[in-house]
């Protein structure tokens, strides 16, 4: 799988401890295209980067930018007030964003942009247990309430941890370090980021130079612990519905599981879905609602991958929504992106 790297340090390529240098901003700008007087939303606000820039492009331009984490949205106080009006802060998740868009009186928009995935100053914050760079409690939630990776970790069934591990961190040695989690935790519940890392570390071999051997576990933990990918079907049905024809979507992913869902939604919403066994049963295709703005995904520069090691998982995929009436929601997208469900295993 790529993925982001959280076991960067501050150098070349790895921007100081803390600070979130937005990825791919220029090639958000051109696939968003925002215009003077549009309606836009935010749905990961992060540090503002992305919110500061499209304000800044199109004049008059309102944007209600939601952030699931109350810091990041306590954060952003300034830049209200320097917006003067022009910018809304909201702290909710973006798989509500419909509902977020209607309860601002910003419905329809002109474009949504979503940057998936955990800002750097969230992964800097050892208290936020995000990183394993760090020793801090096992907690990961981006929004500070719900279930913790600790309570994950010292609760699920040993075949769930499993699945959690492989489906959401592809990692391979992922029924053995499920069942060395079990058996820690018989002796002591694992609280710690650095108790994980650790336990990770005795099991699953790292190449010398490459990622922390924990990095594939951590990713998965996160992903369960926040329904992130939940999270992002719920948002692109919500884009679907709120956007305004000729109003773009754009999303930047940092792992293949998100870029997989990105994809199987705009291939099929854009009527690109691969055509069926001509002796199959003739299917009402419906219409597409959407026309892909660029046909691959778009990745960052040279350039950029070398002042910021983030954006070398960064992947961006853009579509312009028509007039087409929205289309019923698939309930299955995760599942026609090839992710398996993780389930606890059946007892015989
Ligand atoms: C990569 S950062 C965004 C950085 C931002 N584009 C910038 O330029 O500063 C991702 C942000 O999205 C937020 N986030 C992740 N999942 C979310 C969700 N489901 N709903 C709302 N916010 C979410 C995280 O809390 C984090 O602050």
């Amino acid at each position: 799988m790529t993925s982001r790297d959280d076991t960067a340090a501050a150098g070349p390529g790895h921007p100081a401890p803390g600070l979130h240098v937005p990825v791919l901003l220029a090639e958000v700008l051109t696939a968003l295209a925002p215009k003077a007087g549009g309606r836009y939303l935010d749905g990961t606000f992060g540090a503002g980067g992305y919110a500061r820039a499209i304000l800044e492009a199109a004049p008059d331009a309102t944007l209600l930018a939601l952030d699931r984490d109350p810091t990041a949205i306590a954060g952003g106080a300034d830049l209200v007030a320097a917006m003067a009006g022009r910018l809304t802060l909201s702290q909710a998740r973006f798989g509500k964003l419909a509902e977020e868009a209607e309860r601002f009186g910003m419905a329809p928009l002109d474009g949504v942009v979503l940057d998936i995935g955990v800002s750097s100053m969230q992964i800097d914050q050892a208290e936020r247990g995000f990183s394993f760079r760090f020793d801090g409690p096992l907690d990961m939630r981006m929004s500070g309430a719900g279930q913790s990776a600790a309570d994950l970790i010292n609760e699920a069934e040993e075949g769930l941890l499993a699945n959690i591990f492989y489906h959401y961190g592809e990692e391979r040695r992922s029924r053995a370090v499920a069942r060395a989690v079990v058996e820690a935790r018989r002796k002591a519940p694992l609280t710690t980021t650095k108790q994980l890392a650790d336990l990770v570390a005795s099991i699953v071999w790292a190449e010398p130079g490459g990622p922390h051997a924990a990095t594939r576990v951590f990713q998965a933990l996160r992903i369960a612990v926040n329904d992130e990918l939940g999270e992002l079907v719920s948002a692109l049905h919500a884009a679907e519905a709120v956007l305004a024809p000729g109003g773009r979507l754009v999303v930047v992913t940092f792992h293949s599981l998100e870029d997989r869902i990105v994809k199987q939604f705009l291939t099929e919403r854009s009527g690109r879905a691969p055509a069926g066994s001509r002796h199959a049963p003739v299917v009402d295709v419906a219409r597409p609602t959407f026309s892909l703005v660029s046909r691959g995904p778009v990745a960052a520069s040279e350039a950029e991958m070398r002042i910021n090691s983030r954006s070398r998982s960064a992947k961006l995929r853009a579509a312009e929504r028509n007039a087409a009436p929205a289309r019923e929601p698939e309930p299955d997208l995760v599942a026609l992106a090839g992710i398996p469900a993780p389930q606890p295993r059946r007892r015989a």
